[in-house]
């Protein structure tokens, strides 16, 4: 189980990360033979097939491109899940505070303190959200192609006991500036049959079915119905609040592999050429197919357009943070395990590094100028860190969730719960309230009287066990309409 584990935790993009990985992070283990003997050569865990060879072979041949254009020679290994490995992933919070002192959110470049909302909005902020886009996350391009959404198929049926409304849609993204690259947006939008108006939605970023496939024995918890997910369905308390929900494909508009980067939205925008240093990467390509949907929902009458929130988990869990951040029309968001490259800070050296994120199987998430924080640099060195991200959000309400240490150890709760800590006093600049406290809260304690929410649940990787805590958080925020409709209305949101 816990070999298993490993491997899944060595990551696997959408149709491979298994395989992109965990090579990675050998070939990094290599990269660092000359100063320590190499460490016996594992066993051979899979037979990757061709086509997996080829994604991975051309993810390494950009991700060098990339080391070439910084002038790169070698990247630090990242945390290995090998207990043996002299690069053992770090689970010890005494020696995890290698980088105690964070950047302030609240002092301007030039040194001064920024001490009215106003200098906030208008200067601060703007200088965060510029290091982010050039260093860490990437710039999205000023000219992005036009989205028109379709309406493939409208059912009504029944989730549990509520009579809903789904449409099953495709954005379909102008290509006629490099018509060889296709790019087309999945979505699904379920709204109860009987709402009296326009209903808050909760858009989830979902994986794909082959990715739930490949992870259904190395990471059971994550399945519906799976170890601590055996009550209703995060879709089902949706529904019962009211509100109805979203699932959007992430990986149907940029694949999750460096392969994939002159492909996708990326690929279209840049014309099938490779990505500049400060290009967007796939978290950022990822939300903006998430403001896409938004664009939708403003246009559907069964939706309440001011009141969608969003939820990720993991990767998604990081793209989720990433679109609440650059997107003001979220109004909340769950942030589930979103571990290095989300909520949890680079400077907590515990759980996955940001090595880990800038080898050949994870680099895509960022920009290319990321890499130089794993290589010459270190994350001591960057302008900004993970609680700048979640200040970038201020004031809407975000809840960030994580599982136990033991099963969950990899996201790091704990460097979770101090990034959302140091983004408080942004929030409270702009007159809303922090977690409440500075205190690691214990296991399945919910922080959630504040706009900052925060729950360790006591299970493995899954949002599951958060799911109540999140809606109830989220219940101060959105409202479904009053009334209900009588029965004999039924299927009047069907359009
Ligand atoms: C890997 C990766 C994490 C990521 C996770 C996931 O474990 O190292 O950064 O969050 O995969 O998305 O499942």
């Amino acid at each position: 189980m816990s070999e298993l584990r490993s491997i899944a935790h060595c990551g696997f993009v959408a149709m491979a990360l298994v395989l992109l990985v965990c090579p990675a992070l050998c070939r990094l283990a290599a990269q660092a033979a000359s100063a320590t003997p190499p460490p016996p050569a594992p066993p051979p865990r899979f037979a990757p097939t061709p086509e997996q060879l080829a994604i991975r072979a051309a993810s390494e041949k950009d991700h060098q491109r990339l080391m070439d254009l910084l002038g790169i020679k070698e990247l630090r290994p990242g945390a290995s899940h090998d207990p043996k490995s002299p690069y053992a992933v770090n689970y010890d919070e005494s020696k995890a505070n290698v980088y105690p002192s964070l950047p302030d959110p609240l002092l301007l470049k030039n040194g001064k303190r920024v001490t009215s909302a106003k200098v906030w909005w208008m200067k601060r902020r703007p200088e965060i959200a510029e290091d982010f886009d050039r260093e860490i996350l990437g710039r999205v391009p000023a000219n992005l192609p036009r989205v028109t959404w379709e309406v493939v198929g409208t059912t009504a049926e029944k989730i549990g006991d509520v009579p809903v409304v789904i449409k099953r849609l495709t954005g379909h993204v102008d290509n006629s500036a490099w018509p060889r690259i296709a790019v087309n947006i999945d979505l699904t939008l379920t709204t109860p049959a009987l709402a009296a108006g326009p209903v808050p939605v909760i858009m989830e970023l979902a994986f794909s079915n082959e990715f739930m496939a490949a992870i259904a024995k190395s990471i059971p918890e994550m399945m519906p119905g799976g170890p601590g997910n055996e009550g209703p369905t995060w879709q089902q308390q949706v529904l019962a609040k009211g509100w109805g929900y979203a699932i959007l494909s992430p990986t149907s508009y940029q694949a999750d592999n460096g392969a994939g980067l002159t492909e996708g939205i990326i690929g279209l925008v840049n014309k099938g050429q490779p990505r500049k240093l400060d290009d967007w990467g796939t978290l950022r390509a990822w939300a903006w197919g998430a403001s896409r949907a938004v664009d939708y929902f403003e246009t559907d009458k069964a939706v309440d357009a001011k009141q969608v929130g969003i939820e990720g988990h993991s990767r998604f869990g990081k793209t989720a943070l990433v679109t609440m951040a650059y997107d003001s029309r979220f109004a909340v968001a769950y942030i589930s395990s979103s571990g290095t490259g989300g909520a949890k800070l680079y400077r907590h050296v515990f759980g996955e590094l940001t090595e880990n994120l800038a080898a050949a199987g994870e680099y895509h998430w960022m920009a290319g100028n990321f890499l130089k924080y794993a290589g010459p640099l270190t994350p001591g060195d960057m302008p900004v860190d993970s609680h700048e991200l979640i200040a970038l959000c201020a004031p809407r309400p975000v809840f960030i969730g994580a599982g136990a240490s033991v099963g969950d150890g990899w996201a790091d709760a704990r460097g979770m719960f101090l990034a959302e800590s140091a983004a408080g006093p942004v929030y409270r600049l702009l007159g809303k309230q922090d977690l409440g406290t500075t205190a690691f809260p214990p296991i399945e304690t919910g922080l959630v009287d504040g706009d900052l929410g925060f729950r360790q649940h006591s299970g493995g990787h899954t949002p599951g066990p958060n799911w109540p805590t999140f809606l109830d958080f989220a219940s101060r925020y959105l409202h479904a309409p009053a009334a209900i409709k009588t029965a004999s209305t039924e299927g009047s949101n069907m359009r």
